[in-house]
């Protein structure tokens, strides 16, 4: 996203998010995981969100290795993974090989696959079906979003937006697709699950910088949308605690030793 108030993988932008993550994670992953948590590989582990929802819910004693490139982020992650230890690794995940993941017994991933492209994901892929371990992917964009009032303008900023997603070669809405089907052609298991975030009055913040940095892409995409005026409404709209926003998201598991394809 640009223009938001945050960057994208700022800290604060990443602080914001977490409450309404953990309520949109879907709960049955948890259960496909069993046993096989105790090395936990986090790829584009951020300040280590998803390992404060996840430790806690699987048995210990576990140890989770973080990924990432931003040494900031590392930093925060190393000592917020509660009742685990913890070690850091600096990487690049578009050249990420299966050795990198030797003695990992899960890999996990959280608002990742959509920033990646095609030939990222496609190693990360490659590197978790050469591990041979499982995987969790969660909370990657689906390209759907509904908004409530709805406004005449949603769909055209929506598919702005998707476009500006896609930017590039990266993936975006269409993240999790690819990835299911690198997963398949590998001989993996597959399973997806819906993951919204549901953000209304009691997340005003986050809707507000959500909408900022929506609406800011969208605008950057195709600079004729009237999105000045259409941000200004949303807002007002948001304020007063009148604004709903579903926007939707999907968990990918994915085992390479599963037999529920
Ligand atoms: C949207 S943030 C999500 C962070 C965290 N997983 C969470 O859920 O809060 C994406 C993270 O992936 C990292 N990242 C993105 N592309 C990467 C790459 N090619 N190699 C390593 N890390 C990457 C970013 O630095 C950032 O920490």
């Amino acid at each position: 996203m640009s223009e938001t108030d945050v960057a994208p993988f700022a800290p604060e932008w990443l602080a914001l998010r977490e409450g309404a993550d953990a309520r949109a994670r879907a709960r049955e992953p948890v259960g496909l995981i069993g046993d096989r948590g105790r090395v936990v590989a986090d790829l584009g582990c951020g300040t280590g969100s998803l390992g404060r929802w996840l430790a806690p819910r699987l048995p210990s004693p576990q140890h989770w290795v973080l990924f990432d490139r931003d040494p900031r982020l590392l930093a925060m992650a190393e000592h917020g993974v509660p009742g685990a230890t913890t070690e850091t690794r600096r990487r690049d995940l578009a050249s990420l090989r299966p050795t990198d993941l030797d003695g990992c017994t899960l890999v996990v991933a959280s608002a990742l696959l959509d920033v990646l492209t095609r030939p990222a994901v496609g190693a990360l892929v490659e590197a978790v079906v050469g591990a041979g371990c499982p995987a969790l992917f969660s909370l990657t964009v689906a390209g759907r979003v509904e908004l409530s009032p709805a406004d005449p303008l949603d769909g055209a900023v929506a598919r702005a937006f998707d476009a500006h997603q896609r930017r590039g070669g990266l993936l975006g809405p269409d993240a999790v697709e690819a990835a299911r089907a690198a997963f398949t052609e590998r001989g993996a298991a597959t399973r997806t699950f819906a993951s919204p975030w549901r953000l209304g009055p009691g997340e005003g913040a986050l809707l507000a910088a959500w909408l900022r940095g929506w609406v800011g892409a969208a605008r950057e995409q195709d600079p004729d949308l009237p999105a000045d005026a259409y941000l200004e409404r949303r807002l007002e709209e948001c304020s007063r605690g009148a604004l709903y926003a579903i926007v939707h998201h999907t968990d990918l598991w994915a085992d390479p030793a599963g037999d529920d394809r």
